[in-house]
């Protein structure tokens, strides 16, 4: 199944609830980037955001956390109503703890690497987690170009998926539009994160129907 993850980083904040109205009925998930200004050199939203974001929507909050030390927010990322909440390995010494800490706060647990860290650090935590989150550009803004090696970091963890046989959700972040779905998707991953993609675009619902169309294999590429 093909899932679409649009990125409310690159919708008009000023208008949020109807931005977000108008994904409704066609996205998976809503995707939240929050990020702290150390992790990466960008600041954006916390948790009252995604707590106005969680009245407005019935679609579950698929929380991002670009931040160190995420062990010291994810209670408050969890009681401001995220279902799936991604921490960097690269952000915490204790991945284990902090995914199970999730995981006890009864939500989703994932977690996401850089593209320049190896896919072998998830290795251990693959028996923990709901979702791995593999950044096709570096963190830190929207709107930047997918990373063409990120491709074969797709298809490995597809194959570490496979061989744990856990229902782990294969979710790929950054520079996915409509004429580049295909190969993350023929790659292995199943969640696809988009932001200046849908909210870029005039009709947000014909974007996400055509990134999932262009995902079938009887399509034909234009
Ligand atoms: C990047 C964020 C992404 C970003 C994606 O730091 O994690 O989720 O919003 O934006 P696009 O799809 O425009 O690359
Ligand atoms: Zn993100």
């Amino acid at each position: 199944m093909i899932k679409i993850s649009p990125s409310i980083l690159s919708a008009d904040f000023a208008r949020l609830a109807d931005e977000i109205r108008l994904i409704e009925d066609f996205a998976d998930y809503v995707h939240v980037d929050v990020m702290d200004g150390h992790f990466v050199p960008n600041i954006t939203i916390g948790p009252p955001v995604v707590e106005a974001v969680r009245r407005v929507t019935r679609l579950p909050l698929d929380v991002h956390l670009m931040i160190e030390e995420p062990e010291r927010f994810v209670e408050s990322f969890a009681r401001a109503g995220s279902d799936i909440i991604t921490v960097h390995a690269e952000a915490t010494r204790h991945l284990n703890r902090v995914v199970e800490s999730i995981k006890e706060l009864g939500r989703k647990a994932g977690v996401s690497i850089n593209p320049a860290t190896p896919v072998n650090v998830l290795e251990d935590i693959m028996g923990d987690v709901d979702f791995i989150l593999i950044m096709s550009v570096n963190p830190g803004w929207g709107g930047q170009s997918f990373i063409p090696g990120s491709l074969k970091k797709i298809s490995a963890v597809r194959r570490m998926i496979e061989e744990s046989g856990r229902p782990v959700e294969l979710e790929v972040d950054g520079g996915i539009k409509v004429n580049n779905i295909k190969e993350p998707f023929d790659a292995g991953a199943g969640v696809f994160v988009s932001g200046s993609g849908v909210f870029g675009t005039k009709d947000y619902g014909a974007t996400i129907i055509e990134m999932k169309n262009r995902c079938l294999p009887d399509r034909e590429p234009r």
